[in-house]
């Protein structure tokens, strides 16, 4: 493979996460500042309930305030009808929608069954076809669910394919708490590629225990061609007690730099993004790369 995509996740599942309130200035320049530093996809915010998710009750504005750069896309997610109009309204053209592998965290994430959840996507993808507007599917919890344990790769498969037989085109893989390792990364994503082609799969993978990048190592190998990640490494899902971040953005562009695998993205402008959020958030940086800087390879 000699280039890949990067969707950055960082302004929705970065800043859905933080417990301080962030200006809508601040998210807004947050994602001017990555278009500028190349990245194609960035996932802009959230059409939920702004009371599940107060931080992204903003969402509408901060979509109509941003810069859109031709050539890059700015997502939102949609949970359900109530959002996927909120999200026409705003003139957005792409949209993710959202449910897991795990029934008991989609309980506690959406209030719904996984069933349910496919249930009310289907006027979502109605309302979507009659706008033309792009969807993209995610699957939570693909390598381990915070309250049932480990979750079986066929029934990941099986909600990989019920959202991509719906018009997803392309679903993302999530493991939201990090609980994956490489050889059970990469067998799951062998199983979902069985029943959805694997260029239309995404890894979204949280880095808790420290295992993200050794996993998208070990689904690259497979012919994954899509990453999600987050500048600074910020995130986590308010609803996966113990979730922390997605795997860094700066840390999969200098890994795939120095594999020889083209992104389209300006590393050190990307550091010192991760740099500036960092420092406006008032946390550390989440980034290995985005604390030691660039290196050249
Ligand atoms: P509910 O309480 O069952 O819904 O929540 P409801 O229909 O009864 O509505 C409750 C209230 O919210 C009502 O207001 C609705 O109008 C309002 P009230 O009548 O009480 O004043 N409402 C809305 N307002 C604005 N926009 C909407 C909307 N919907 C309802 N779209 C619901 C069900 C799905 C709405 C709720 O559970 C929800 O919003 N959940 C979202 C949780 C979330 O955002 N989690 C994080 C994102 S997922 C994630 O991070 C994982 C991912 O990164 C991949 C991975 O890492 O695994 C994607
Ligand atoms: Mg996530």
């Amino acid at each position: 493979m000699s280039s890949m995509r990067i969707v950055e996740v960082g302004p929705r599942d970065g800043l859905q996460n933080e417990k301080q309130v962030i200006a809508a200035k601040t998210k807004i320049d947050l994602i001017n500042r990555l278009g500028e530093c190349g990245l194609r996809t960035i996932e802009a915010s959230s059409f939920v309930s702004p009371k599940w998710v107060p931080q992204l009750a903003d969402a509408s504005e901060v979509y109509a305030s941003i810069t859109k750069r031709p050539g890059v896309r700015y997502p939102v997610l949609v949970p359900n009808l109530k959002g996927m109009e909120r999200a026409v309204e705003a003139g957005v053209d792409e949209i993710a929608i959202f449910t897991a592998a795990s029934e008991s965290f989609n309980q506690r994430n959406i209030n719904c069954s996984i069933a349910e959840s496919l249930q009310r996507f289907v006027p979502v993808m109605e309302l979507a076809r009659a706008n033309n507007i792009d969807v993209r599917g995610y699957v939570s919890c693909v390598l381990g669910c915070p309250y049932e344990g480990p979750i079986a790769a066929a029934k990941v498969a099986a909600v990989a394919k019920d959202l991509h037989s719906m018009g997803c085109y392309e679903i993302s893989l999530g493991d939201t708490i990090g609980a994956g390792t490489p050889k059970l990364a990469a067998a799951m994503v062998a199983e979902c590629s069985q029943s959805v082609p694997i260029d239309r799969l995404a890894i979204h993978f949280h880095d808790t225990r420290g295992q993200a990048l050794a996993n998208c190592l070990a689904c690259i190998d497979l012919g994954i061609g899509v990453i999600d990640s987050s500048v600074a490494g910020l995130g986590g899902c308010p609803y996966a007690k113990g979730a922390t971040g997605n795997v860094a953005t700066e840390d999969v562009v200098f890994m795939l730099e120095g594999m020889g695998i083209e992104t389209g993205i300006d590393l050190d402008a990307l550091i010192e993004t991760g740099r500036f959020i960092s420092e406006q958030l008032g946390r550390e940086n989440g980034s290995r790369v985005g604390r030691a800087g660039n290196w050249p390879q």
